[in-house]
């Protein structure tokens, strides 16, 4: 979500066949800096010397375009980041067909950014072009306002802020309920019968969970048995459209031409759109009428008792002050195991039922492939790595008893699956930056050094440097979730490996400040619910040991589509647990 380069990619391509330059020979007269200059504060003593950022050599019109395709230009976004530092140190510019990027590798520089952000800080999202013009094309308002910056914006994300951010914990017996579902027929689906590969099995484990959230229940994609050829048509629809808005981004000229691959987009989004617009008008339908069938029990109930002063409250005043609340402990009515987010929306009654349908189809856009993407890179460092599945599954045999996930006390006990998620990010995240644009123009400090940014001018921090560099991190190609024990957190505090890993912008893939992700709670518990389910349940085994994240010979690399996809995603055994 945080990619996106504006110029048509046939361009690009046509590009990358000429032969770049050496770096060396043609950077632009800057020095790189070959040793990050890394500070523990912002302040220095002396005054920070305004300093140009190196970059490789810019070419007219296409920038450093070559440069970037002889480190691997899209595909290969992990080593263009990782490569870069090496070569050019912890700051350094970019220029890709006039859009300009500076690159920093020190942290602390995000929060001087965040200090700026204002009230209507621009989106990570607002650069998927595609979803934006279809929306405005469709004439989807509320979703429309999602992408933008300014007061609309702010009036779309308060508007679902309180049910999907905050009250994250609130679903969390219903997203276990679906992960207990989910890890009963795995081993069937993936190793028996072989029904589902293991790519799509995380895409409708992850739509099953966030399906739960949303409408209150699983619709069981993951079973071949149960699911319905609609739930079906959904889940491989909306992940087509955002597979093939990947590729899109990077070539807009499919749009303007009406090329084939814009056509799928169109057809696998309006697919999407169609099918969550029925089921969200059947789920407002459903909720309405829960409601109704409550007030009417509660009414009887007061006449039987003789009071008649509030017909929702069961003439409790207690209760009646409850129906009117629509926060944590709101007495939402609901025949699924707690209030869905439709029914909460409903229940709040802010938003009329047509912006309510509306909205469903972008969320579980966003909120579907990217948690089945973050979930594959955790379960294939799993998988790569035995002796640590197997601690995890002693921590969670120990803690949960066989029980699933439904508090945050037991998410809080977890400390060393948190410990694995936070590993998985740092090692291999979904995407190599996190980015940031201002509308107006800063200067930043690092190491003594201001840099001065320009408005509109995307900064961007690069999770392949500090938290890949020896220097900082101590064997960083390994997967050692030890390093983020409360002993190492505490002794490596006020150092700048402390930096590298514990800075909160590196915790996790969700942004920080005003526009972090929307769905960052809800992601987090759908993949510690299910982790914590499967792994009670499973050994989760690489059918050739040879595709290791780690080993030097594996058959797949990672790609960046609209995240990074280990691709082609080795295939897993799913051998049940004693
Ligand atoms: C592991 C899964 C996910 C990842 C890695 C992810 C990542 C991100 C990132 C990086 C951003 C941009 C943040 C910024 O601008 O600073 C974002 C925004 C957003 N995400 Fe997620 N996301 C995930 C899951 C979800 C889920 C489950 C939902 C559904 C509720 C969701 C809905 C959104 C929306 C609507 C925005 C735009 C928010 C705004 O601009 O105010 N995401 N996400």
């Amino acid at each position: 979500m945080t990619f996106h380069i504006s110029k048509p990619v046939l361009a690009l391509l046509l590009l990358g066949t000429v032969a770049p330059p050496s770096s060396h020979a043609f950077r632009n007269g800057n020095t790189p800096q070959t040793t990050p200059a890394v500070s523990t504060s912002t302040k220095t003593n002396t005054d920070p010397v305004v300093t140009e950022a190196p970059m490789p050599f810019k070419w007219p019109i296409i920038g450093t375009l070559p440069e970037f395709f002889s480190r691997g230009g899209v595909d290969g976004l992990i080593t263009v980041y990782e490569s870069m530092y090496k070569d050019y140190g912890p700051v350094y510019r970019m220029s890709l067909m006039g859009d300009d990027e500076i690159v920093f590798s020190d942290p602390q520089i995000f929060d001087q950014i965040l200090r700026k952000e204002g009230k209507f800080p621009i989106g990570g999202a607002e650069g998927i072009s595609t979803f934006t013009d279809y929306y405005v094309e469709n004439d989807m308002q509320h979703a429309v306002k999602s992408m933008g910056h300014g007061p609309d914006w702010k009036e779309w994300r308060s508007s679902l802020n309180p049910d999907i951010f905050v009250l994250w914990d609130t679903y969390l017996p219903s997203i276990a309920d679906a992960c207990a579902k989910i890890s009963k027929v795995a081993g069937r689906e993936v190793t028996e019968e072989k029904t589902l590969e293991i790519s799509d099995f995380w895409s409708r484990a992850a739509f099953d969970m966030f399906s739960a959230i949303i409408y209150g229940e699983s619709p069981q994609t993951t079973d071949s048995r149960k699911a319905t050829a609609e739930d079906i048509e959904f889940v491989i629809a909306s992940k087509k459209a955002f597979d093939v808005t990947g590729s899109l981004v990077t070539d807009p000229l499919q749009k303007v031409f009406g090329g084939d691959l814009y056509k799928e987009f169109v057809v696998n989004i309006e697919k999407t759109i169609t099918l969550s617009n029925k089921r969200g008008m059947e789920n407002i339908r459903s909720a309405k009428e829960t409601s109704a069938k409550h007030q009417a029990a509660a009414a009887a109930q007061a006449k039987a008792d003789g009071s008649d002063s509030d017909s929702s409250s069961g003439g409790c005043p207690i209760t009646a002050i409850q129906n009117k609340l629509t926060g944590r402990n709101a007495n939402i009515p609901t025949e699924n195991l707690n209030p869905s987010f439709i029914e909460r929306l409903v229940s709040r009654g802010e938003l009329a039922p047509d912006a309510i349908t509306e909205l469903q189809g972008p969320l579980l856009m966003a909120g579907v492939d990217t948690t089945a993407y973050a979930m594959s890179w955790f379960f294939l460092n799993m998988a790569s790595n035995p002796e640590v599945q197997t601690k995890l599954a002693e921590e969670l045999s120990e803690k949960l008893n066989g029980a699933d996930l439904t508090t945050v006390d037991q998410i809080e006990s977890l400390t060393y699956l948190q410990a694995c998620y936070r590993e998985s990010h740092r090692l291999t995240p979904v995407a190599p930056i996190s980015a940031k644009t201002l509308e107006q123009d800063i200067t930043v400090v690092s190491g003594g050094k201001a840099y001065e940014v320009s408005a509109g001018q995307r900064m961007s921090l690069n999770l392949r440097g500090m938290p890949m560099d020896p220097e900082f991190v101590e064997d960083p190609t390994s997967f050692k979730p030890e390093r983020f024990s409360e002993d190492a957190v505490k002794a490596r505090k006020g150092t700048p490996a402390a930096l590298a890993l514990d800075h909160p912008i590196m915790h996790d893939p969700f942004g920080k400040g005003k526009r972090r992700c929307i769905g960052a709670n809800v992601a987090k518990a759908e993949m510690f619910c299910l982790a914590a389910r499967l792994l009670q349940d499973y050994e989760i085994s690489l059918v050739d040991p040879n595709e290791a994240v780690h080993s030097p010979t594996k058959s797949w690399s990672a790609k960046q589509k609209l995240m990074q996809l280990a691709d082609p995603y080795p295939a897993m055994l799913l051998t049940p647990r004693a």
